[in-house]
C-alpha cells in the first residue's frame, strides 16, 4: 500500500472537513483507491484552541510543515494571497506536490507556480498542483477540463460559481428573507470567504472564471480582466418583481468563444423560472457548457460548505498519490497571454 505523507496548512473549516474525512473514511479510502493518505502534520495560526489536532504535531510554523521530511505533499487551506502564496512556491520548488483550494492564488499567479513547479520537477519530476478544490467544491470541473473537454473545443460556460452569493439569492426569493439576514446564515454555514465582499461583489465568482477560462482557453486570464457586477444592491422586492415577470435572479460567470474573441463576465440576471440553472439553489453551483465535440454538458453540486471542498481536496490526493493527476498542468508553459492570444476581450 502506498502511503502519502500530507502536510495541512490552515485548519479552518474546510481543512477541518478534511481531516474529518480522513479520520472516518482513511482504511475505506486506502483500500479502494491503493493510496493511503497519512496527515502528518498540522500548521494553524490557533492551533492551541483545537484540540482535534493534538494526533498530528500542530504547529504555527508553517515552514515547520513544509520542511519536515516526513511530510511529502503539503495541502494549502489558509486562503488569501499571502503566507499561502509564498508556502506554494515555496513546496514546490522543493518537488513537493501541492493541493490547494485557494482559487485567488491560482487565479492571480499562475505563471509563478507553473515556474515553481518547473524548478521542483529538477527534484522530483512528479512536482505537481492540484485545485480541484479551488472552483466549485465538489463539481469536477478542473478535472474535466483535462478529460472530457480536452480537445479545446470549448464554446461557452456559463455558471452558477459562487454558493455565498446563491444562497443568499434562493433565500431571498423562495423565503423572503432580507439580503443581511441570509448573509449571515450563509456565514454561519461556513460557505462565505472570511471576507464576505469577495462572494457578494462577484470577485470569488470571477477568479474561478478567470481559472476556468485559463484551462479552457489556454490563455492567461486575471479576474481583474473580467467585467463583474455583484448582488449587494438587491431588495427582497426585485425578487417578488423577477417572480411576477416568471423570472428568477441568478448571478451568472459567463465565458464565451466569438468568433476569435472571448467574452467574459460576471452579473446578475433574470433568467425564466423554467431553465435548468432556475432549479439550482441554495449553497449549489452549476456549469453549463457547450463544447464543439462532447457538446452540451451541465455538471450540478454543491459548491461550498466544509465536506463538498474538503472532497473535492481528497480527489486530488488520490489523484497525485497513484500517479495520475494533471501533469499538464505544467505542460500548458508557458500561457499565452491575453495579447498574445488570438482571443480578446469582448464586451
Ligand atoms: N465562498 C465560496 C462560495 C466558497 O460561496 O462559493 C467556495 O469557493
Amino acid at each position: 500500500m502506498k502511503e502519502i505523507g500530507i502536510g495541512l496548512l490552515g485548519a479552518g473549516t474546510v481543512g477541518r472537513g478534511l481531516i474529518e474525512i480522513l479520520e472516518t473514511e482513511g482504511e475505506r479510502i486506502a483500500s479502494r483507491t491503493g493510496v493511503r493518505p497519512v496527515l502528518r502534520r498540522v500548521a494553524d495560526r490557533s492551533f492551541q484552541k483545537k484540540p482535534v489536532l493534538s494526533a498530528y504535531a500542530p504547529t504555527a510554523s508553517i515552514d515547520e510543515v513544509i520542511d519536515d521530511p516526513s511530510v511529502e505533499l503539503v495541502v494549502e487551506l489558509m486562503g488569501g494571497l499571502d503566507p499561502a502564496g509564498t508556502a506554494i512556491l515555496k513546496a514546490l520548488r522543493a518537488g513537493k506536490s501541492v493541493v490547494t483550494a485557494n482559487k485567488a492564488l491560482i487565479a492571480a499567479r499562475s505563471a509563478e507556480i507553473f515556474e515553481a513547479i518547473a524548478e521542483g520537477r529538477k527534484k522530483n519530476p512528479a512536482t505537481t498542483i492540484g485545485f480541484e478544490a479551488a472552483v466549485g467544491g465538489a463539481l469536477p470541473l478542473v478535472r474535466n477540463m483535462r478529460l472530457i473537454w480536452s480537445a479545446g473545443g470549448m464554446q461557452r460556460m456559463v455558471g452558477i460559481l459562487n454558493g455565498t452569493c446563491n444562497f443568499i439569492i434562493t433565500r431571498m426569493q423562495d423565503d423572503g428573507m432580507e439580503y443581511a439576514e441570509a448573509l449571515k446564515l450563509a456565514q454561519q454555514k461556513g460557505f462565505a470567504e472570511a471576507d464576505p465582499s469577495f462572494d457578494v461583489s462577484g470577485k470569488d465568482a470571477a477568479q474561478k472564471l478567470a481559472i476556468l477560462s485559463m484551462l479552457a482557453f489556454d490563455v492567461s486570464v486575471r479576474d481583474s480582466d473580467i467585467v463583474v457586477e455583484g448582488i449587494e444592491s438587491f431588495h427582497r422586492v426585485d425578487h417578488e418583481l423577477a417572480r411576477k415577470m416568471g423570472r428568477v435572479i441568478r448571478l451568472l460567470a459567463i465565458a464565451r468563444r466569438v468568433d476569435d474573441r472571448l467574452l467574459l463576465r460576471v452579473h446578475p440576471a433574470m433568467i425564466p423560472a423554467n431553465h435548468l440553472l432556475a432549479d439550482v439553489r441554495d449553497e449549489f453551483n452549476a456549469l453549463f457548457i457547450e463544447e464543439r465535440y462532447a457538446g452540451p454538458s451541465l455538471i450540478v453540486g454543491r459548491g461550498a460548505g466544509a465536506l463538498p471542498t474538503a472532497a473535492a481536496v481528497l480527489s486530488d490526493l488520490v489523484a497525485i498519490g497513484s500517479g495520475s493527476a494533471n501533469r499538464w498542468v505544467g505542460d500548458l508553459q508557458p500561457l499565452k497571454s491575453l495579447e498574445d492570444a488570438r482571443y480578446r476581450f469582448y464586451f
